[in-house]
Formats: structure tokens, C-alpha cells, sequence
């Protein structure tokens, strides 16, 4: 047969973390970086009562759009609603990205930025983190006349490091003004330091940045695959020209709208994550093994001081049904991430911990 020849790209495709292992059903998962405390309980009431599958969704997603520019106090057509924030980063890739321009990332930085960037075309230029954490000189060492995006996720997964706000508008006012930087909020519902802004609170009303939030992570609404941008009018147009029409389910929609105007339920997942993650922290590092200050809900483990290897460490949690995520799809050695669970799940990392190692 004679079938088109497909594109060739040369990209790392995204290897997700493992959900099941050496025939373990239901491990504890803690290894995606995913809500401990689930949705919102008036968004599984919504889910029991009200779907309506018949129907196509509202393509411009205007309810969960409305919701949005109240609450953030933003311009409704400078929103994008994507599956899953995902989404919203193939989509800026889309749009401005050709073959031959260059973009920027952190090293050891969320993947899909660089797989999105290589998918369309684009060179990725590697600038490395100094200490786990974004460096501005390093990316401003790798700037061309070439360059079209610099990404950061801030706080960034899976260093599990931050930029201050001074940082952040530094990084801003040294690049170039006609490069486009995205800033990917995926956690920042979950930071509670003072000198943290994150990207919309910076850049709302900045022309050439782009901002992307995810419904995967405070929000626990990962399977339904929601997010949202904003930028300028024009960056928004350029993205909304490669969307397709039906991208967002209504059901998914509907929830993200319930479950952004759920304070209480968001202050109860804060609370949980500030309460667990300083306990993780304090028995991580009593054991020897280095990590990242508690910023969002997870903790980038490295076991180079520690009693056992990183191989070693992922064994004896998997064979208590303890499920982290390895760090080789990263290129990060020996290192373990980790995410906060539940109350339950939590204490039982705590005994593992607390007797192996
Ligand atoms: C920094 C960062 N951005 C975006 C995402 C993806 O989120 P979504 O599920 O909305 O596609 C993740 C998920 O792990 C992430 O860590």
C-alpha cells in the first residue's frame, strides 16, 4: 500500500508515570503530582445529577469563561478554555511556532513545552537550572534573533522550585519585548510564601505574555481534562484559530465553574497541603535525603546522602503499594518525586520511611 508518508519529527514523545507496577493493583499514587483531596463535593453532586450527553458543548466554553473573568477580574475575550492545560501549550506552540525558531526552557522543566515546541517545528535550546531552580542568566545566555517562546512553570514541576515576583518581572523586562513568555501557574494555588505573585496576579495586562491554569492539580479534576490561558487579544485570536470547535465536554466545563467558586473547598485543600507537605518535609530530611523547601504539593526527593539509591528507595515504596515517580524521563539522577495524599496515604509513607530507611 501506498499511504501518505506521515510527518517525521524529531521529538522525546511524553512517557506519563506508571499507575500500576510489578502487578500491584491500586497502588497509592503518588507519583502525578495529582489533587490529595479530590473535586470538590459539589462538583461530584453535579456529576451524579446532571449530564446531558446528547448534546454538543458550548465551543467558546462562555459559562466556565464568565466565571473566570469574574472571579480573576479579567477580560472574557482574552480567555482560552483548553483540555487540560495541555492543551493551551499546543496551542500557543500552534500558532507561533515555525520550523527553525528557537524556544527556551528550564532543563529538568515540565516536557511537554519542549515535545509541543519540536512537534511544530521548533529548535529546543536547554537552559540550566542553578541550584533546581529557573535561571534567568542561563536563558538569557542562549537568546537569538531566532527565539520566539521562553516557558517556565512557576512554581516549576518537578524541581518543586519558585521565582519570587521580583524574579519573575526581572525575567520579563530582560527578555526582549517581541519574544513571548509563558508562564504555567499549574501550582499556584498551593503557594503560600509571601514573595510568590503568580502570572495572572504579573502579567494580566502585558502584551506579550501568555498564562496557562490547570483543573488537574488544586482542583482535582485531572481525568476530565480541563485549563484555560490568558493573554492579549492578539495572542488569544492567533491560539482560538487552531482550537478545535468542541474541544472542552460541557460536563467538564460546568465542574471547572463549580469548582473555581468552591473557596472553602480550595482553602481546605491548601490547608491539607501546607499541614502535610511541612511533615513530609521534616521526616524527608531527617532521613538524609535532600529536597526542595515546601512550595507546591510535591517534593523532588534525592537520595545521594541517603541509606539506599533512588532504585532502591522506588522498590521498597512500590512493594508497600507506594507508587513515586522516577525522574529518567527528566534526566534527573537518583532522584524520586513525590506528591502529597492523603491523611491516610501520607502516614503511611511517613512508616515506610520511618523504618526503611
Ligand atoms: C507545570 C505543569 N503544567 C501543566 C501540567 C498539565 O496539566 P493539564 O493536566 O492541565 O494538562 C502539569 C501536569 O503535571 C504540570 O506539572
Amino acid at each position: 500500500m501506498n499511504l501518505p508518508k506521515p510527518k517525521t519529527v524529531n521529538v522525546d514523545l511524553y512517557v506519563g508515570g506508571l499507575s500500576k507496577i510489578n502487578n500491584i493493583d491500586n497502588p497509592i499514587k503518588l507519583s502525578a503530582n495529582e489533587s490529595a483531596l479530590g473535586p470538590s463535593p459539589k462538583v461530584l453532586e453535579l456529576l451524579r445529577n446532571n449530564v446531558d450527553l446528547k448534546k454538543y458543548p458550548d465551543g467558546n466554553s462562555n459559562e466556565l469563561k464568565e466565571t473566570i473573568s469574574k472571579k480573576f477580574n479579567l477580560n472574557i475575550d482574552q480567555i482560552i478554555i483548553g483540555s487540560g492545560s495541555d492543551e493551551i501549550i499546543s496551542l500557543i506552540c500552534q500558532s507561533f511556532l515555525n520550523e527553525k525558531d528557537e524556544v527556551i526552557v528550564a532543563e529538568e522543566s515540565f516536557l511537554m513545552y519542549r515535545i509541543y515546541s519540536q512537534l511544530n517545528g521548533a529548535n529546543v535550546k536547554f537552559a540550566k537550572n542553578i541550584n533546581n531552580k529557573f535561571s534567568i542568566d542561563e536563558t538569557l545566555k542562549l537568546l537569538s534573533s531566532k527565539t520566539k517562546i521562553v516557558f517556565i512553570a512557576n512554581p516549576n514541576n518537578p524541581t518543586g522550585t519558585y521565582l519570587n515576583a521580583d524574579e519573575l518581572i526581572n525575567l520579563r523586562k530582560k527578555l526582549p519585548e517581541n519574544i513571548l513568555l509563558m508562564v504555567d501557574d499549574a501550582y499556584a494555588e498551593y503557594v503560600t510564601k509571601k514573595d510568590y505573585k503568580n502570572g495572572l496576579e504579573l502579567f494580566k495586562d502585558s502584551k506579550n505574555t501568555v498564562i496557562c491554569r490547570t483543573f488537574s492539580k488544586i482542583f482535582g479534576l485531572a481525568n476530565l481534562r480541563l485549563g484555560w490561558g490568558y493573554g492579549s487579544k492578539e495572542i488569544i485570536k492567533a491560539a482560538n484559530t487552531f482550537k478545535p470547535p468542541f474541544n472542552v465536554s460541557g460536563i467538564a466545563e460546568k465542574a471547572g465553574s463549580i469548582a473555581l467558586q468552591d473557596e472553602d473547598w480550595i482553602n481546605k485543600n491548601i490547608e491539607h497541603n501546607e499541614k502535610w507537605i511541612k511533615k513530609l518535609y521534616e521526616k524527608i530530611i531527617s532521613k538524609n535525603i535532600k529536597t526542595n523547601e515546601p512550595v507546591a504539593n510535591f517534593l523532588l526527593l534525592n537520595f545521594n546522602n541517603a541509606k539506599v539509591n533512588s532504585e532502591k528507595a522506588f522498590e521498597i515504596f512500590i512493594n508497600n503499594k507506594i507508587l513515586l515517580r522516577k525522574m529518567n524521563a527528566y534526566n534527573i539522577e537518583n532522584s524520586l518525586r513525590l506528591t502529597v495524599g492523603t491523611e491516610e496515604e501520607n502516614n503511611k509513607f511517613l512508616d515506610i520511611l520511618e523504618n526503611n530507611f
